[in-house]
């Protein structure tokens, strides 16, 4: 007798849609670099609070999208909302007045600087006193901030005077984010931030993240390690070949359904 052979139909599923109260929303984002079309029209979007996991393999357009919502890059073509608003995000200054703070491992110090210096670079506070038309830094502020700062990262015993250079990784990382709770971010990118970073570094870093939550900052986490991001992620899109081919709510998937996803 003939054996039935079943079918597994797979049905696509559908992409997570944002809500009416998106932080941000990017619609038929669009990038060329020359001929290279880095983008293909991705719409993406993250949620006050939420944690998305950005995965896909190398070239994907990963960084490319986060370089556009941090400023760093503008799009050929597409939308982007932020609360609600369109904006035209055409530097990573005006992206950071809106309260988007990106880490990078390696470009978001100056190793020279101390901590303290690091956490107000481009936005120090001013004493009052002036020399000509500049405005001098208020170098006491910057370092009672960092200060209270750090005893929410767990840096307490580091002066706020120590250069970056003497930090590892992981304590850069911290500062990083101390930075963005200090400004009262609202969206924190982090692009591949565990890369090079120890184990225990990671899972710091992964706790900080996962502590901004619950003050309903919104985090866009790039990885190549879907095991990294996986457990503190509240959602996980992918990407390949410069678009979105899932997005997923981690409650309806599991760690084989992404891998299955995804390759
Ligand atoms: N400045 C640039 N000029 C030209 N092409 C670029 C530029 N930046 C990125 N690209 C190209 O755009 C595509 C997407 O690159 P992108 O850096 O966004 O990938 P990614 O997903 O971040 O990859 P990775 O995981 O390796 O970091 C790639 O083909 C890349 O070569
Ligand atoms: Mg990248």
């Amino acid at each position: 007798m003939a054996e039935i052979l079943h079918e597994h139909v797979q049905p696509k599923v559908e992409f997570v849609k944002p809500t009416a109260d998106a932080l941000v929303r990017c619609e038929g984002l669009e990038k060329w670099y020359g001929s290279v079309h880095a983008l293909t029209g991705v719409d993406f979007h993250a949620e006050p609070g939420e944690i998305v996991g950005l995965v896909g393999d190398n070239g994907a357009g990963k960084s490319t999208l986060i370089k556009i919502l941090s400023g760093a890059e503008q799009q050929t073509s597409g939308r982007i909302f932020f609360a609600g608003k369109e904006v035209q995000l055409t530097s990573p200054k005006v992206a950071m007045h809106l309260g988007i703070e990106t880490i990078y491992q390696y470009t978001a110090m100056v190793p020279q600087m101390s901590i303290a210096r690091n956490m107000f670079i481009g936005r120090e506070p001013l004493s009052g006193l002036r020399i000509g038309s500049l405005g001098i830094m208020d170098q006491k502020a910057m370092v009672a901030h960092a200060t209270k700062s750090m005893t929410n990262i767990d840096l307490t015993r580091r002066s706020p005077n120590t250069t970056v250079e003497e930090l590892s990784g992981g304590q850069r990382q911290a500062v990083a984010i101390a930075r963005a709770m200090y400004f009262k971010s609202k969206l924190l990118i982090l692009d591949e931030p565990t890369n090079h970073l120890s184990v225990k570094e990671t899972n710091k870093v992964l706790d900080y993240v996962a502590s901004l939550k619950e003050q309903g900052i919104g985090s866009i986490f790039i990885s190549h390690n879907l095991h990294h991001i996986y457990p503190i992620a509240d959602r996980i899109v992918a990407m390949a070949r410069g678009a979105k081919i899932a997005d997923v709510r981690k409650t309806d998937t599991s760690i084989d359904g992404l891998t299955e996803m995804i390759v």
